[in-house]
């Protein structure tokens, strides 16, 4: 008798499908290529080129383009798509208004990056004025220019384009080793038979309490995707390079092969804290994951949410419309007394017992050539951060 193996169950994509509108090869895509060359075009900045990859990839599933005025303006001022499903973050095409008076609703606007090579098209559905003090706002909580997203809004032409879109040429992975999209994690998680998969969300080197949030998740889950933010940030976070080194020098030592992925997240940060632990968490139910970590300040910037607030914005949803079940961690860290990382709900000590290191402490640490304490960040961890914090020793005298 043959055996019964029983099917992987996986959570099905945001809104049921999972979207493609990746056309680079074949018939169709010169069909496509042909429509962009006889139209008027517009230059993606970083942040649109990602976006537009992430939908065509499915990341952003059920989005099949930019945001129309309806789904937009129900996604600021209620975090729901016109026709109600959750969405928190506004994906938006945003271009002077010199540029969109030279384009015509129902036409086709052809996609191209910074160097002016095409990348996709839009099938432009309409064009749209919006009121940027009310989307950052509600968005990011303030208006405060001094935050990075509302800065960029600011910053950004007076209409949005709207349409769905194809992208025309398969993205350039800035990390090739590391690149997945939501079809090939789906089918790699199937593969390996699991089916409880968490997902961690991160733009910084990992250090130990990232470790210690990961692998309590872990004890739980059949697979850990390690997912670090490879697009945009703004400019004193860590590089995308540096996050990913820290990965890869862990890994090797300190984590079972073959119950974790390390994979890119090529989106762009937005610094929206509690709206983006949303998004965060949609995204990577996209990529197959059924449980999502949420700690302290999730993708927050300054001072601007509180140290919960990205945990509590989920009890605004009824679980089953999120579809994914974050996992909520209170602030990690180290305890000497305990001997081990530890957060207030399983400490009994108090805080001079406690191991807290600031950005600064830690910068100043490196530069003046030392390794961060072992309970705070592991030894093959520091060496990577030394190398890019650490001054270089002069060179020799010519
Ligand atoms: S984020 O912008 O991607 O959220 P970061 O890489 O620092 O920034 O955090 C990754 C995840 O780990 C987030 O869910 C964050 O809330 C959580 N986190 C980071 N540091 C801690 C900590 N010391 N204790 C608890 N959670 C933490």
């Amino acid at each position: 008798m043959t055996e019964q193996v029983s099917p992987v169950s996986t959570i099905p994509p945001h809104g049921g499908q999972l979207v493609n509108r990746l056309c680079a090869e074949g018939s169709e895509a010169g069909a496509l290529r042909a429509r962009a060359a006889s139209a008027p075009h517009v230059r993606l900045s970083e942040l649109s080129l990602s976006d537009l990859e992430l939908i065509a990839t499915g990341v952003y599933s059920p989005l099949t383009g930019f945001m129309g005025q309806a789904d937009y303006a129900r996604v600021v001022s209620e975090m729901r798509l016109a026709d109600g499903l959750v969405w928190s973050i506004p994906i938006t095409l945003p271009v002077t208004v010199l540029e969109a008076e030279r384009l015509t609703v129902g036409g086709d606007v052809a996609l191209l990056d910074s160097a002016g090579q095409l990348v996709g098209l839009l099938e432009l559905s309409d064009i749209y004025t919006y009121d940027r003090m009310t989307e950052v706002q509600q968005v990011y909580g303030t208006t405060d220019a001094a935050h990075p997203g509302v800065a960029r809004v600011l910053a950004q032409g007076d209409r949005y384009l709207a349409g769905a879109v194809w992208l025309l040429r398969a993205p350039q992975p800035p990390f090739p080793d590391i690149d997945y999209t939501p079809a090939q994690t789906r089918a790699l998680f199937a593969e390996r038979g699991w089916r409880r998969i968490v997902a961690f969300q991160t733009r910084n080197p990992i250090h130990r309490a990232h470790e210690y949030l990961q692998k309590c998740a872990l004890e739980m889950a059949d697979g850990l995707l390690l997912h670090p933010l490879v697009g945009e940030t703004k400019s004193d976070d860590v590089p995308a390079a540096v996050r990913v080194e820290s990965y890869h020098a862990v890994l090797e030592h300190y984590y079972p092969a073959g119950r974790v992925l390390l994979a890119a997240f090529p989106a762009a940060m937005r610094y929206a804290g509690p709206r983006e632990a949303i998004f965060h968490a949609l995204c990577r139910k996209n990529y197959g994951c059924t449980h999502f970590i949420v700690g302290r300040d999730h993708a927050g910037v300054g001072n601007y949410y509180g140290t919960y607030d990205a945990q509590r914005i989920f009890e605004r949803f009824d679980p089953a419309e999120i579809g994914i079940t974050p996992l909520l961690f209170e602030h990690a860290f180290h305890c000497h007394a305990c001997g081990q990382i530890v957060t207030a709900k399983t400490c009994p000590h108090d805080s001079s017992q406690w191991l807290h290191l600031s950005g600064t402490q830690v910068r100043a640490r490196l530069a003046a050539g030392e390794l961060l304490p072992l309970e705070f960040t592991r030894p093959e961890v520091s060496r990577v951060l030394m190398r890019v914090y650490a001054p270089a020793p002069s060179s020799a005298s010519k």
